[in-house]
């Protein structure tokens, strides 16, 4: 069996990277997210808010059981927050541990996990971090969304360079997903302008049509993961992806 672990599998990206992947027949998934909305026999919903860092901490040994069955086992840490637009100077503080929390510490503890868990099985392991454009430029507004994406590609980036040292095989790749059509682009679209200045180049996207739907975007994410996230790159976007 070859299993995987989504974070952020109730709607967007999330839910169609795990509907994607439960089309291969020997895929197992567990969807980790507050809100569970995928019923399929070789799915499992793990309850948990990612925000609160004592309940990821208490509920790891559930999200990481032992597999002795599984022939691969891949780790996907889809979910993510903008929290509130907004310029630093006008956020309440507690919004940077909110963000940070969700987008960078729960996907390192499972990362962390996820490698000590398995990493003895022999199989192979991936680890996918999806990311963000906006962790490669900054967009006025979303300071703690852009640098909590950006820690994550230099954490991925250092993962890898550690199981590149110790031959492990281990594959971890941190992507940028493009715009796509999902409840995070209702949410910018309806910012104010004067907490986000880009706003309109947004809302013209989507009534131009220019957003590419979750499953479009899935598709071409699980079929690069099947082939193996072949090259030496581990940041990237779709777009850097063959096919
Ligand atoms: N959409 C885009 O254009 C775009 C562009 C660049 C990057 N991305 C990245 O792509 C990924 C997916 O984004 P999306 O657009 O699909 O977002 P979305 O539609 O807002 O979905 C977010 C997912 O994350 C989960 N989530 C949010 N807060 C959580 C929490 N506290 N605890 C547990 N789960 C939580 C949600 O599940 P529950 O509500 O059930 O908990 C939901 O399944 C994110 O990493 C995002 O940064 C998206």
């Amino acid at each position: 069996m070859h299993y995987y672990i989504i974070t952020g599998a109730s709607r967007g990206l999330g839910k169609a990277l795990a509907e994607e992947v439960l089309k291969q027949p020997d895929a197992h998934v567990l969807g980790v997210s507050r809100h569970a909305t995928i019923e399929h026999p070789r799915y499992q919903h793990q309850p948990l808010d990612l925000s609160d860092i004592v309940a990821v901490e208490n509920n790891l040994h559930k999200v990481f059981p032992a597999r002795p069955d599984a022939s691969a086992l891949t780790l996907i840490n889809n979910a993510a927050v903008l929290g509130d637009i907004g310029y630093l100077g006008g956020q309440p503080n507690e919004h940077f541990g909110f963000v940070f929390d969700v987008n960078l510490v729960a996907p390192a503890m499972l990362m962390n996990t996820f490698l000590s868990a398995y990493g003895g099985l022999g199989v192979p392991l991936t680890v996918l971090n999806i990311s963000s454009g906006a962790a490669q430029r900054p967009v006025d507004g979303w300071g703690a969304y852009c640098a909590s994406k950006a820690a994550l590609d230099m954490l991925s980036q250092v993962a890898q360079k550690e199981q590149e040292l110790r031959s492990s095989g281990v594959r971890i790749r941190s992507l940028a997903p493009g715009i796509v059509d999902t409840d995070m682009q209702e949410q910018i679209r309806g910012a104010e302008t004067g907490q986000f200045s880009e706003v309109q180049r947004f809302v013209a996207h989507h009534a131009e049509g220019r957003l590419a739907n979750p499953e479009q975007a899935a598709g071409r994410i699980a079929a690069w993961l099947a082939q193996g996230c072949p090259g030496p790159e581990v940041v990237l976007r779709i777009d850097e992806l063959p096919g």
